[in-house]
């Protein structure tokens, strides 16, 4: 990560209190600080509803820290952020505290509400009182320049709302200071995806459906939901996973070359991308959506409970926790070539990979002469847990009288030996912290996901009979049977899964 000089002051995280706060933003505040990139003179300000001394909030983000942060605590830097943190409590509902906030901010950083950014760390209902209370405390601009706004997801529950919501932060806020965050784009190996399409010949001239014959995305969860059943209730595999990191990887995996590396000109490709994908017909939404729910299972030796047993879960619930698709990308470049995305919880292990396979070769030579059995090339690239490059390929079985085997050619960045790489929000708060949005979503990629998830989430409804899958398994048949129709398979070799 580069430096630069000129970066605002002051954050305001709003949900300071909340999970959010304590689990990714304080760790990645202190490691930014280990790394010395934090601004030289900084301010960050956790607005929460509690009543809180400083003291107690501190030794708060302390235990925080110990529990989340990639580097142990020093004293060096936990001395830094501990004088740079405010605790201030107010009622996010109620829109005349906002004017003692204003006060409070000016008393604490004079230099104006321009050098500021605010951070919506909040459950969505709050989203546009808070806006709204910025506005009314005349708190995002100052000197005919706008403070910048981080904003969790989920951004609306559907098009409408999401459009509505994004219509209230334009009143107050320039698109270009809108910060959408979608924390799989600081993931080290999304930003990978870029660099081995476009600086690897070999790649860059096979990817197209030319050579590729399909290409498959799993973001896989082994964990359930936990203590968040009343969010997920309310959103479901598709709002949680599919709205957002799915089609934001996929539209990096699609797009075409940018013409440079400028913010707006990758964000320009990857809008393309997402507007291609094929809409949803009666036909598609048919045959080429599974939805699934979990039921009771094992995990890791230990038996679970099924979804509808999970707290804050109606007994009844008619949610999905796994979605898997097939999309097809209408354009000269992948059509042809079907993308089939995967993602849920309770599954057998936590994995994010994107496999490429490449097509087969004709059935001559060692394959017809030796019956050699054709395993294609894949490109895999490995998101988590172990962020690597991993390409299968077929070699001479080195030592037997005759025979090919597929062997890999494997990167792993992130083993234990080579280390502690930058966590996501690190590098998405660094990048906040100096202007540059290219990893976060513009407003148009925002709409057009919402447009295809729309027409997926509408045919919900047509699901039945859950649970159908149990926990600790890889999901429903039906998600099996969608690759196996055309000839295919999912390609789970990485996790050891197979
Ligand atoms: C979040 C979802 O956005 O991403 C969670 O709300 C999910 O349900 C999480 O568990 C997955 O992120 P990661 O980084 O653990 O893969």
């Amino acid at each position: 990560m580069e430096r630069q000089n000129r970066m605002p002051g002051m954050l305001v995280i709003f949900g300071g209190t909340g999970d959010l706060t304590h689990r990714k933003l304080m760790p990645a505040l202190y490691n930014l600080c280990m790394d010395g990139l934090l601004p030289e003179r900084f301010t960050v300000v956790a607005v929460g509803r509690r009543d809180k001394t400083y003291e107690q909030y501190l030794g708060e983000v302390y235990k925080s820290l110990e529990q989340y942060s990639r580097n142990r605590i020093t004293a060096a830097c936990w001395e830094r952020l501990k004088s740079a943190i405010r605790y201030r409590r107010m009622d996010l509902e109620d829109l005349s505290g906002y004017k003692q906030l204003a006060d409070w901010l000016n008393e604490l950083h004079p230099e104006g509400a321009a050098d500021r950014i605010y951070y919506l760390a909040v459950a969505p209902e709050h989203f546009e009182t808070i806006v709204a209370g910025l506005k009314a405390g005349h708190m995002a601009e100052s000197g005919g320049r706008h403070s910048k706004l981080v904003i969790e997801k989920p951004f609306g529950r559907v098009l409408i709302t999401a459009q509505k919501l994004n219509s209230r932060l334009l009143e107050v806020f320039p698109e270009e200071n809108i910060y959408r965050i979608d924390h799989y784009l600081g993931k080290e190996m999304i930003q990978n995806i870029m660099v081995l399409r476009f600086c690897n010949l070999v790649f860059e001239s096979l990817w197209s459906s030319r050579y590729i014959d399909n290409i498959q995305i799993s973001l896989c969860e082994q964990q359930g939901v936990g203590t968040r059943g009343g969010y997920y209730e309310q959103s479901g595999a598709m709002r949680d996973m599919v709205q957002n990191h799915v089609f934001q990887v996929l539209s990096l995996v699609a797009m075409e070359p940018p013409a440079s590396l400028a913010t707006e000109a990758i964000r320009a490709e990857k809008v393309k991308a997402i507007q291609a994908i094929a809409p949803m017909t009666p036909e598609r939404l048919a045959t080429d959506v599974v939805f699934g729910q979990y039921g009771r299972g094992v995990v890791n030796g230990q038996s679970v409970p099924a979804y509808r047993e999970e707290d804050k879960v109606a007994p009844d619930s008619m949610n999905e926790t796994f979605v898997a698709l097939k999309l097809h990308i209408d354009n000269f470049r992948w059509a042809g070539t079907p993308f089939y995305i995967r993602t849920g919880k309770r599954m057998k292990k936590s994995f994010a990979h994107i496999v490429v396979q490449f097509k087969a070769l004709p059935d001559v030579l060692y394959f017809k002469e030796e019956g050699f059995r054709q395993e294609p090339n894949r490109l895999v690239i490995r998101i988590q847990p172990d962020t690597g490059v991993k390409f299968m390929f077929n070699t001479r079985d080195f030592g037997a009288h005759k025979g090919i085997v597929t062997t890999k050619m494997d990167t792993c960045y992130a083993c234990p030996a080579q280390g502690n790489t930058p966590e996501a929000y690190e590098r998405l708060l660094y990048d906040v912290l100096r202007g540059d949005a290219t990893l976060f979503s513009r407003w148009d990629e925002v709409e057009a996901s919402w447009r295809l998830a729309d027409s997926i989430i509408a045919h919900k409804e047509s699901a039945c009979c859950y649970p159908n899958y149990a926990a600790g398994t890889m999901g429903p048949a039906a998600a099996d049977a969608l690759l196996e129709r055309d000839g295919r398979r999912w390609w789970d070799e990485t996790e050891g899964l197979d």
